[in-house]
């Protein structure tokens, strides 16, 4: 049922829940989830292909309305990897509930559980005879839509969620599915009545668990495999996640990135500010764990940064004693600059073993998209980039928002 090619599998501790205790600009208390890193990596070679399978997939089928996910299910089935690096959460389902480690991911938006642990079906379960059938790219799932309690976090617990139980699934890797909290749409095609499904965000909106349809993600970065890192809201950003003021820009209108979580950004590098990629839509992806640009936009970044394709992991990289010559990206999105590091483009050099890596390099975590600019999605913006700037994604307002956190600057990666 699943490929086996990761050897290695890390488990990151969990780390506290924190609930209802932190400043908040609205008076409803926020209802916050724990999030953990897993990696389950057998080489980087297999999180560049997961990366730029689910890319290219995103780009074909983005459109939902082109094309049912419910008959394309499987035409990807050749391309099938598992997940290399990902966030984790736990969600209970019934009553009582049963937990379930489920992917956090902002590019998809069906919630769906059944692929390792069997769905445990109590008294709050409901059959809709609907079958259910959604492709990654990267992985792919289907199964049979019930109606069931989920619940997030104490004080979001949501009755009668549409959710998919899987009688078929690949790419998960020992987890138990997914909870997408992408856009509405993105649910276009994968029920077999052709119905689109409410998202965990719509249903805790429509029955006043939360006061606006947002998700507030942090990401820390890591460079233990102990540390603990992350935390997703419901209804508000955290604002004690963060520093400085939000950007919101509006979800971009440049298709297919416009059915995704996708925005319009320039980059450039370094002090002199050199032009990478001019302003253009692409995504922003928790389920994508490089900073991906299009063919053209990579090329530029190699050049500008002296860096070597590694046979042996697939990714950029550089001797250790050239890091110090590496400069900042800079990415303007919303008129505001936002600067990604040095330190934010590396894999952290604590853990260059876990992917096959030498002490003496260090590698990089910007990738190629595998496709020109112009293609509609020219970036993705994935854990690597998250891990330094707070995501809110407001699908309330057609929105996302950016901003600064105490990991921006981090030197964690690189071990300063
Ligand atoms: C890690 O990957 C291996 C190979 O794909 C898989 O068998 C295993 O279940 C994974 N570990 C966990 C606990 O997810
Ligand atoms: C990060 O460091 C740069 C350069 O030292 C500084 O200008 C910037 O304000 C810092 N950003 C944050 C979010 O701390």
């Amino acid at each position: 049922m699943f490929s086996k090619q990761f050897s290695t599998f890390i488990f990151l501790s969990l780390f506290s829940v924190f609930v209802s205790g932190a400043p908040s600009a609205s008076s409803q208390p926020i209802s916050t989830l724990p999030i953990t890193r897993r990696l389950n990596l057998s080489g980087a070679r297999t999180l560049i292909e997961h990366d730029v399978a689910r890319a290219q997939t995103m780009r074909t089928m983005g459109s939902p309305k082109q094309q049912s996910a419910f008959a394309a299910a499987f035409d990807a089935s050749g391309s099938v990897l598992d997940e290399g690096t990902l966030y984790i959460a736990t969600i209970g389902i019934g009553s009582p509930p049963t937990d379930y480690s489920v992917i956090l991911d902002s590019g998809s938006s069906n919630t769906w559980v059944g692929a390792e642990q069997t769905y445990v079906q109590t008294s709050t379960s409901q059959t809709t005879g609907q079958q259910v059938a959604v492709d990654y790219g990267s992985g792919s799932f289907s199964g049979n839509e019930y109606l069931d309690t989920v619940t997030i976090a104490p004080g979001l617990t949501i009755q009668r969620q549409s959710i998919g139980v899987a009688t078929q699934s690949e790419g998960l890797n020992g987890l138990d599915g997914i909870m997408g909290i992408g856009p509405t749409d993105l649910t276009s095609g994968t029920l077999s009545n052709g119905q689109l499904i409410p998202t965990v965000t719509d249903n805790a909106f429509n029955q006043g668990l939360i006061s606006a349809q947002q998700v507030g993600i942090l990401f820390e970065p890591i460079n233990s495999l102990s540390d603990a890192n992350g935390e997703v809201s419901f209804g508000q950003p955290d604002v004690s996640k963060f520093s400085g003021e939000l950007t919101s820009v509006p979800i971009t209108t440049t298709s297919p990135a416009s059915d995704y979580v996708g925005i319009d950004q320039s980059i450039t590098y370094g002090s002199s500010r050199t032009n990478i990629l001019s302003t253009t839509a692409g995504i922003v992806d928790t389920g994508t764990t490089l900073l991906l640009l299009s063919s053209d936009a990579f090329s530029t970044y190699t050049q500008l940064t002296g860096a070597t394709t590694d046979q042996t992991t697939g990714l950029l990289t550089l001797p250790a004693s050239q890091f110090g010559n590496l400069e900042s990206m800079f990415f303007n999105i919303g008129g505001v600059e936002f600067e990604f590091t040095p330190d934010a483009q590396i894999w952290p050099r604590s853990l260059n073993s876990q992917i096959g890596g030498s002490d003496d390099n260090i590698y990089i975590m910007v990738g190629d998209n595998g496709s020109p600019s112009g293609s509609g999605l020219d970036f993705t913006n994935g854990l690597a980039w998250l891990e330094r700037f707070y995501f809110v994604y407001d699908s309330g307002n057609n929105q996302a928002g950016f901003a600064n956190t105490p990991f921006t600057n981090s030197t964690s990666n690189s071990g300063n």
